[in-house]
């Protein structure tokens, strides 16, 4: 094969290389960018993100704060403190935390996501760190923060990535650091694109890697009338 016929991400033209490789667009991605073929998992989840938040095609929001994160926080199960948000989205959960003390960073991948909610947390007067990035590359400082919060992102994972995922939450937790995550619970069936589902085993075989004291509880999804499962996830870091 020449170089010419090397294959190429649809949507930046790069190489496939062993850190950055070519997976084939599928599920949500593909019917959200409409196209066919292999690209970049960066290329293609900042793409296909910015797509849905410019059109206002957002099936993950439930325009609230998760309950499961509320609860924690009106039990003073979390208090105050600073916490990391990978893929805010709309922000609800950024906005309750701020409102309640706490004080978050956050960083999507999404430049229009982003976009939309510093408009948000500014109109309200919150003081929040926005950050445009790629949680798998473009990390805070390390050992800095009390909790991890995220809601969703693991689903939005294909598998080769998650592992690298977890080690750098785990790696911007202080030693007695927290993971907190609303992850979509198991399916029929199980899906092999976005978005992912997962069961009980299988959080606990990724996060065990850089977390003990893991504690799964089926939550709410957060979905008026959706009785579809989800799990509070909470870990300390090792
Ligand atoms: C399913 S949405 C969830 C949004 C929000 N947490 C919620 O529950 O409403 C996933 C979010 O993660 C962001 N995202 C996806 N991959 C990312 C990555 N590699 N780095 C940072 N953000 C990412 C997307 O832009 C999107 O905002």
């Amino acid at each position: 094969m020449t170089i010419d016929e090397e294959p190429r991400c649809i949507l930046c033209n790069g190489p496939s290389t062993d850190d950055n490789p070519l997976l084939e667009l599928r599920g949500w991605i593909r019917t959200v960018l409409e196209q066919d073929g292999m690209a970049h998992y960066p290329c293609m989840a900042r793409m296909a993100n910015n797509a849905a938040f410019s059109k206002g095609d957002i099936p993950w929001d439930i325009s609230q704060p998760h309950p499961a994160l509320v609860s924690l926080v009106e039990t003073k199960r979390i208090v105050p403190g600073r916490v990391f948000e990978p893929g805010p989205g709309l922000g609800h959960d950024v906005v309750y935390l701020a409102s309640n003390g706490f004080k978050v960073t956050a960083l999507d991948i999404s430049k229009k996501a982003v976009s939309m909610l510093r408009k948000r947390v500014e109109k309200l007067g919150l003081d929040v760190d926005l950050i445009v990035g790629n949680v798998l590359r473009d990390s805070p400082t390390e050992g800095e923060f009390d909790y991890i919060f995220e809601r969703s992102v693991l689903q939005t994972l294909p598998p080769t990535q998650r592992a690298n995922y977890i080690l750098r939450l785990a790696e911007m937790l202080k030693p007695t650091g927290e993971y907190i995550g609303i992850i979509r619970g198991p399916r029929i069936p199980m899906p092999e694109s976005q978005p992912y589902a997962f069961t009980r085993y299988m959080i606990e075989q990724l996060l065990s890697t850089q977390f003990r004291n893991i504690e799964i509880t089926r939550v709410p999804s957060g979905f008026n009338n959706s009785q579809s499962e989800y799990f509070l996830v909470i870990a300390c870091r090792r």
